[in-house]
């Protein structure tokens, strides 16, 4: 990044990182006192309450904060940062399996279960969790050679 905006980069990053901590602070507010708290498959309507803190952690504040690892830390080395990214990327998917099960689960186990994938908001859901999952294919044969990497870059930029 150039010097003359690594300012403004700070300002915005240090803007949405707040963000982020009240959209997680909100989110657990939410789930734990207005919609009853966490539980897992014996109470699946509990259970739900994990889809949106991990899609939130997950998909939202991590992910951003991984993509955005290179520019923050620019003054790290590269081997650090790549590691520190593959980390946040690993607990991203983590979190977001998490999160798709418990959704799941909160209609199957259900005493009367409602259908899955009824709404644009989960064909949405699970295709981006799909596409993310497929980056991590498309990208980890290269990670420690650079030049096929280099090909697959494109197809990386494409789906981020
Ligand atoms: C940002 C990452 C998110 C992803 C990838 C995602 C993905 C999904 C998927 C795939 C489903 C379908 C599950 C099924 O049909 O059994 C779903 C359902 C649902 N999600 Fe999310 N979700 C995300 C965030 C959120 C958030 C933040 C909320 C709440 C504020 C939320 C609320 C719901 C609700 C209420 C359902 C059940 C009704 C429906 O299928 O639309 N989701 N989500």
């Amino acid at each position: 990044m150039e010097y003359h905006n690594r300012k403004e980069y700070q300002i915005v990053y240090g803007l949405i990182t707040v963000l982020g901590i009240l959209n997680v602070v909100l989110v657990l507010i939410w789930t734990k006192n207005y919609l009853g708290g966490f539980a897992w498959q014996e109470d699946p309507l509990h259970q739900f309450n994990y889809h949106p803190v991990c899609a939130i952690v997950g998909l939202v504040v991590l992910y951003g904060k991984g993509l955005l690892l290179y520019r923050t830390l620019y003054y790290r080395g590269k081997a650090t940062l790549k590691l520190l990214h593959t980390a946040t990327m690993i607990v991203t998917f983590i979190l977001a399996v998490i999160s798709l099960k418990c959704v799941f689960d909160s209609h199957d186990y259900r005493l009367v279960p409602i259908p899955n994938l009824y709404s644009l908001h989960s064909w949405i859901g699970l295709g981006t969790v799909i596409l993310f999952a497929f980056q991590f294919l498309v990208k980890q044969p290269g990670w420690a050679t650079p030049p096929p990497y280099l090909k697959t870059q494109p197809i990386e930029i494409f789906i981020t």
